[in-house]
């Protein structure tokens, strides 16, 4: 991991202007989410230009341009178009010529998806520098009359470089990924999802979700995953450093928070200012904690994630 960067669109919606327009109110939203604001794209701004502006600074932070990249891994679940993949439009504006870029989807888990795919390329030599991105504008399928869901949503993205380079040493206190752990059940297909698409409807469609079930389902999936992760490397939740989760609700973060024993400042939070910017919202975190310095080398990070599908997996790393 050689370098991250994060972009969030210029205009932000706080709670009290959709109090303004919706029956909801930003004491209901802090309280139960912990949401304050959300970033919102503008008219024309695409998925692709969020994406190309996190991977622009994460490609300045590890010194590299995009002719350096051979594989770019975007992990999206609101794409530019229905297809190409979005990831070949941010290859061509990178300037990356060499190697391969495609999509990946999880949606809310789709960082951890790409993290772990492009791990496995590296490791099969099959690449040897990868950005790994997760961007999202979730702002164009949210139905702004349905306070249920559209409260919760913001648009953005995040980018990480991850280089074959690894230090010596091996091990848990080897530098870089040190596993990463994927699962899905498509049994619960329908508690989270757009009611819309190319093949069913011809439509784009909104997001649907049942909270409350979702909710219940991300608790027990996510604290099951990092033990997985953890057990992995044979390492004890208190040689965490950090926790960088899933920025879906605040309640689901101090959980996990509670159930590793962390004490609330090892655990990075943007919920109160992203809300959930799904596929992004762990490089974001990454790349915020990363550039103010919370995050040094050498440190054990824990990422986890869940979304529809269900999807979930979690990336344990040594940075
Ligand atoms: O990133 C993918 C994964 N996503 C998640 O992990 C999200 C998981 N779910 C959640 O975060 C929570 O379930 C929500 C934040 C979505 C909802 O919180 P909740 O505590 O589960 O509330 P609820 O759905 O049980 O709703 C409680 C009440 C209801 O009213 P009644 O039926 O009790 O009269 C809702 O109609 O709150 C009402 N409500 C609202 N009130 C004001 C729902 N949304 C709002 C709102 N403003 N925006």
């Amino acid at each position: 991991m050689v370098g991250c960067g994060g972009y969030l669109p210029e205009r932000i919606v706080t709670n009290a202007e959709l109090a303004a327009r919706l029956q909801t109110s930003d004491e209901w939203i802090a309280q139960r989410t912990g949401i304050r604001q959300r970033h919102v794209a503008a008219p024309g701004e695409l998925t692709s230009d969020l994406a190309f502006h996190a991977a622009t600074r994460a490609l300045d932070r590890a010194g590299l341009k995009g002719s350096d990249i051979d594989l770019i891994v975007l992990a999206t679940a609101t794409p530019d178009n229905t297809f190409p993949a979005t990831a070949t439009k941010v290859q061509a504006r990178l300037g990356m010529t060499q190697g391969c870029a495609f999509d990946v989807q999880a949606v809310c888990s789709g960082f951890i998806y790409a993290l772990a795919t492009a791990d496995n390329f590296i490791r099969n030599g099959q690449a040897r520098r990868a950005l790994v991105i997760g961007a999202e504008t979730f702002s164009r399928i949210l139905d702004w009359e349905d306070r249920t869901t559209c409260v919760l949503f913001g648009d953005g993205a995040g980018a990480l470089v991850l280089s074959a380079q690894r230090d010596e040493g091996g091990g848990a206190e080897e530098r870089g990924l040190l596993s990463t752990h994927l699962h899905s059940d498509g049994s619960h297909y329908d508690i989270l999802y757009v009611d819309g698409g190319p093949s069913s409807t011809g439509t784009c469609g909104f997001l649907r979700m049942q909270g409350k079930e979702v909710f219940r389902h991300a608790v027990h999936r996510l604290a099951e995953v990092v033990d997985e992760a953890l057990a992995a490397s044979r390492l004890p939740a208190t040689s965490l450093d950090w926790l960088v989760p899933h920025q879906a609700n605040r309640r689901i973060i101090d959980s996990m928070g509670r159930k590793l024993g962390l004490p609330p400042e090892k655990v990075v939070i943007t919920i109160d200012r992203h809300a959930n910017t799904s596929a992004a919202s762990v490089p974001l975190a990454l790349a915020e904690a990363v550039g103010d310095g919370r995050i040094r080398p050498g440190q054990l990070v824990l990422m986890e994630a869940m979304g529809g599908g269900l999807t979930w997996g979690a990336a344990l790393a040594r940075w």
